[in-house]
């Protein structure tokens, strides 16, 4: 019994040994550790034995029983090591790879470029003051000097609502809200979106525009100058040409535009400064008296200036952007270029 015993274990070791998948080691277990395995069969015998042959029998023979579980154990545990090492084999992991990062949002180059507006004033002293873009006929017109029939009015383009209330077309309005509001002196810029019923290559709808606004006593021209001429050097080059040309609005007298040489061609002449080598950048001027009138200042005591400049077009001219409609049309591939 014990040399079959024997005979068993080693053909155990030979199946094992041929064995490649766990489902092949599991079945040579069951043929001979099952329940009616070759093995467990043979101890099934023992109590047959003569009472002396049992003993020794039963040892050798659980002995033998216990190596099987062994070997059947190892062999397992080496075809899965196998699996798992022929695997990683397989599934190449490249650790120099770098991360996906994942895409992050960027500011709208117009909300960057106010910014940079704003924060060029704010050293200056000037505080943020907003107003609303539904605007009544009066704060956006009549109050600056811009009666009913005026013609300044067809230059605006204006959508209205109804006869007394429109979309505003200029932050102007916010300076009559501000003076009625409060006492000199006063040193404002009001950043803001307005409406023009207007569409094409340099014109949409709606802009973005940024007023100024200072009111003091004995405020000159020069001032206006020096505070325009600083806030352009500081947010184009240094030392950009500028030049003020007289002009004219309702509100302010006298009146200014300013230019600026050309950023691309630096004054020779261009495209984009229409062969003229200058670039007009915003319009000024010193408070009308009929302004201040219209708030309840006396312009005999007060004086000031004001300005409005387009966000738009300076945005465009600090990017390289030809075309306005750009902007808006929220095309990602434009817009995560500004970070
Ligand atoms: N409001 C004017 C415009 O929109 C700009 C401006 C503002 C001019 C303040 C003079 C003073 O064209």
């Amino acid at each position: 019994m014990l040399q079959t015993g024997e005979q068993l274990y080693h053909a155990l070791l030979v199946e094992l040994a041929q064995a490649n998948t766990e489902q092949q080691v599991y079945q040579c277990k069951s043929k001979f550790l099952g329940r009616n395995g070759s093995i467990t069969r043979l101890v099934k015998q023992i109590p047959t034995l003569p009472l002396h042959e049992r003993a020794v029998a039963g040892r050798e023979l659980n002995r033998l029983k216990s190596d099987a579980e062994q070997a059947i154990e190892k062999r397992l545990r080496d075809i899965i090591e196998c699996k798992k090492q022929q695997q990683l084999q397989q599934s190449v992991v490249d650790v120099t790879l770098p991360g996906r990062t994942p895409p992050l949002g960027a500011l709208h180059p117009i909300t960057l470029t106010t910014r940079n507006i704003v924060s060029i004033f704010a050293a200056m002293g000037f505080s943020v003051v907003e107003g609303p873009e539904i605007e009544l006929d009066f704060f956006n017109f009549e109050a600056l000097n811009i009666p009913k029939d005026h013609p300044a009015r067809d230059m605006h383009d204006t959508f209205y609502i109804d006869d007394e209330i429109l979309l505003r077309t200029h932050t102007s309005p916010v300076q009559i809200r501000t003076m009625q509001d409060s006492k000199p002196p006063l040193r404002i810029i009001c950043p803001g979106k307005v409406y023009r019923c207007d569409s094409d290559i340099s014109h949409t709808p709606m802009f973005h525009q940024v007023e100024g606004l200072l009111v003091d006593c004995s405020v000159s021209l020069s001032d206006l100058k020096g505070v325009l001429i600083q806030f352009l050097h500081n947010i184009f080059d240094a030392h950009t040409a500028v030049r003020f040309r007289p002009s004219f609005f309702p509100f302010t007298e006298p009146s200014a535009e300013v230019d600026i040489a050309c950023v691309m061609c630096k004054g020779t002449g261009c495209r984009v400064c229409s062969g003229t080598g200058w670039l007009e950048i915003l319009g000024c001027g010193m408070v009308h008296p009929a302004v201040f009138r219209n708030v309840g200042y006396d312009p005999e005591t007060v004086s000031g200036f004001a300005f409005g400049l387009g966000v738009e077009r300076i945005a465009m001219l600090l990017y390289g952007i030809n075309d306005i409609r750009l902007f808006f049309e929220n095309d990602i591939r434009f817009l995560s270029q500004f970070i």
